[in-house]
């Protein structure tokens, strides 16, 4: 069952959902997290950043594992998801680059890298918590609908309903990818601790799905409600369908 958690605004659900990864931190300063882009992940992480910056939060040790990447982007390109990660949270937090894990989504073998990134995971000791977004459609990383429920760490082709809703991460001199490689809902199931944030009206429909719907591939956030530590942080709005 999700944990279900509801902010009137989006910063407070946001602030809280900052705050509660850094208890994680705390309790464990080697934590092992897994991260996500997207617009709604931006404010957390610069709660999260505001926190270092006032020395109440100690991220030395923190390794983080990124959910998803875009086939064909370096990480140099500042549509790339380890570019964002970079901008948002690793450059001003100051971490070790060596903590910071990305698929190689410029690998000549794009499925032995995708294997090469679920092995990573497993040698580092497997993930203690999972920050996921959600897509309108209900995608958690890139793992569109119909899901594979039992999918490792993939090469995936992006649905057009996905490519729409993220085109506005690039600008006109950027191809947009078409792919990406993806943890696999097995992977992300195997987190011992799972973080759902969605914030605005744009996602009520899917967190209603995902929340209170059948489990079914069709959605594949609904296959979080088998999760044994799941926790949803809503503002209102995303709630509201609930
Ligand atoms: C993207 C990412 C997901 C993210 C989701 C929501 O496509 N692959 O990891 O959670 O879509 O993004 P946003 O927060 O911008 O709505």
């Amino acid at each position: 069952m999700i944990d279900l958690r509801r902010f009137s605004t989006t910063d407070d659900a946001t602030a809280a959902a900052a705050w509660f990864i850094m208890a994680r931190l705390q309790t464990k300063p080697d934590l092992v997290l897994g991260v996500a882009t997207g617009a709604t992940m931006v404010p957390i992480y610069a709660n999260m950043v505001a926190a270092h910056r006032a020395g109440v939060a100690d991220f030395s040790q923190l390794r983080c594992f990124s959910v998803d990447e875009y086939v064909g982007l370096p990480a140099t390109n500042p549509a790339s998801f380890r570019a964002t990660m970079g901008a948002h949270f690793y450059d001003p937090i100051g971490i070790d680059p060596a903590h910071c894990f990305v698929p190689d989504a410029m690998a000549a073998n794009l499925v032995a890298e995708a294997a090469r990134y679920d092995a990573a995971i497993t040698d580092a000791g497997g993930i203690d918590l999972m920050m996921l977004g959600i897509g309108i459609n209900g995608h958690i990383g890139f793992n569109e609908p119909p899901a594979d429920f039992a999918g490792r760490t993939c090469l995936v082709e992006l649905t057009a309903e996905t490519l729409n809703a993220n085109k506005r991460q690039f600008t006109d001199d950027v191809v947009q990818p078409t792919r990406a490689i993806t943890m696999g809902v097995a992977t992300i199931m195997d987190a011992r601790e799972i973080l759902l944030v969605a914030t605005g009206a744009g996602k009520r429909q899917a967190i209603a799905r995902a929340c209170a719907g059948p489990v079914t591939p069709t959605c594949p956030a609904s296959i979080l409600q088998t999760h044994r530590r799941v926790m949803a942080i809503l503002d209102e709005a995303a709630a509201s369908g609930l």
